[in-house]
Formats: C-alpha cells, sequence, structure tokens
C-alpha cells in the first residue's frame, strides 16, 4: 500500500502574547505503521517546530494529559492511530477548559475544583486511629470501587457535553461518576442527604439533558450513563419516602 502524507491543520495560539492571533497551521507528516497521533505531534514538534505546545506523560492513556479534539471529536491523542483517519486532519484544544497554549489546556484547576465541591474523599464519623487495621471489604465492593475509580482526569466528557459548553458550574458526568463511587464504598457514612444536595441540583444530575456525548467519548469507556442512570434512580427513591431517610453507609449499585 502506498504511504500517506497526512496534512494535519493544529490550532496555534499563545493566549499570554498580546499580538498572537488563534489561526490554524499545516503541518505534512508522512504516515508510518501503527502511527499515533502523539507520535505525529512529537515528529512535528521535533522537526518542523519546536515552539507547538501539546501535553503528554505516559503515551499509554493513563495520565489522561493528551486529549484533544481530532476531526471534531475529543480523543486521547497517545491512544489514536492515524491508520483510520482521514488524510487531512484538524487538531483543536478541548474546549471548555482554559486554554495553556496551542494544543494544551489547564484540566486540572476544574478537577480539583470538582473534586472540592463533591467532597472527594471518605467521610467517617470515627476519629483517625493510627494502629487501626485495614479495614476489610468484599472483592465485589472492591471491584465496584475499582471501576468507577478508573478515571483518567483527561475532560474528554466534560469537552463533549453540550450542557458544560453552556453551564461552566454542570458538574459533568465525570462529577457524578466520582459521587457515584462514594456511595458504593463502604468507608463512606456521609448521609445520603449531603450527596443529595451536591447533585440534586440543576449544576447536578438535574441539569443534565441526556445527550450523553460524555458516554460515547470516554476513552476508558467509564459506565458514565449507567451511572447518572443510577444517581437519578437514588434520588426519585429518595424523594418518594414518606419522611427523610438518615440511612447512612453504602447502598449496592444496580
Ligand atoms: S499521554 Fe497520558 S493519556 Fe495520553
Amino acid at each position: 500500500m502506498d504511504k500517506r502524507t497526512l496534512t494535519f491543520r493544529i490550532f496555534r495560539h499563545n493566549p499570554f502574547d498580546p499580538v498572537s492571533v488563534p489561526r490554524l497551521q499545516e503541518f505534512r507528516v508522512e504516515e508510518t505503521p501503527r502511527m499515533t497521533l502523539y507520535t505525529a505531534l512529537t515528529r512535528i514538534r521535533e522537526e518542523m517546530d519546536p515552539s507547538l505546545q501539546f501535553d503528554f506523560v505516559c503515551r499509554s492513556a493513563v495520565c489522561g494529559s493528551c486529549a484533544m479534539l481530532v476531526n471534531g471529536r475529543p480523543r486521547l491523542a497517545c491512544r489514536t492511530r492515524t491508520e483510520p483517519l482521514p488524510d487531512k486532519v484538524t487538531l483543536l484544544p478541548l474546549p471548555f477548559f482554559r486554554l495553556v497554549g496551542d494544543l494544551s489546556v489547564d484540566t486540572g484547576t476544574w478537577f480539583r475544583d470538582m473534586g472540592r465541591r463533591v467532597e472527594s474523599w471518605v467521610h467517617q464519623h470515627r476519629a483517625f486511629e493510627p494502629g487501626a487495621e485495614e479495614e476489610r471489604m468484599s472483592n465485589e465492593q472492591a471491584q465496584a470501587i475499582y471501576e468507577l475509580d478508573r478515571c483518567i482526569e483527561c475532560g474528554c466528557c466534560v469537552a463533549a457535553c453540550g450542557m458544560a459548553q453552556m453551564s461552566p458550574d454542570f458538574l459533568g458526568s465525570a462529577g457524578m461518576l466520582r459521587i457515584a463511587r462514594f456511595l458504593v464504598d463502604p468507608r463512606d457514612h456521609r448521609p445520603e442527604e449531603a450527596v443529595f444536595e451536591v447533585i440534586g441540583t440543576e449544576e447536578g444530575v438535574f441539569g443534565c439533558i441526556g445527550l450523553l456525548a460524555c458516554d460515547d467519548f470516554c476513552p476508558k469507556d467509564l459506565p458514565l450513563a449507567s451511572r447518572l442512570a443510577y444517581l437519578r434512580r437514588r434520588l426519585a427513591l429518595a424523594a418518594m419516602r414518606p419522611s427523610p431517610s438518615t440511612t447512612t453507609g453504602p447502598v449496592p449499585v444496580r
């Protein structure tokens, strides 16, 4: 098969430079076997333009830093092969997040703020005992937590979400997933009502209009749609109870 020459149209802009103007710059790269977008971008930076900004750390879909829009879709550059892509590829930074430069955005500030809003830590009634033994949990419980703890905070779900673009305070499916993770954790003793205070709002599950692009574009195939539905069911059940519940502790995932 003939080798392809790929044309990359890459967003360039330095928001810290007052004379910088957002634009698309073209680069042509010869495709090599098993090439990824990460490889292509590295070649561009090493051989054509050392000033090109993009992020990466792990090159294996673990750190979440290389997310960008690839022909309009949020994807991880390190795990996107060029073979299935057309000859012309447009690369833009993820929308919604603060632009650092070119393809690099600051996802960390948003994820830290989201973590604070959903109080992303184990809440216990008991005082900390330094000498206490590790608490035991069943394999099923550990697996359920692990499944919901696989988010790499790449921001693809938020970038794909129409609601997040319109409402910057929306917790997004990443925030909802974080809450769902603590609901299945037997060590978390926060009252159900405290959780619903956070997610039972327009910035929480009621803000989601159900387009579920988050679920379509999550590179880790996290169960975003099913966890959103689960939280809605939990809220609906709580609302139907005759008196406010003071139930604490985990509720099995269904
Ligand atoms: S470089 Fe770490 S996820 Fe792509």
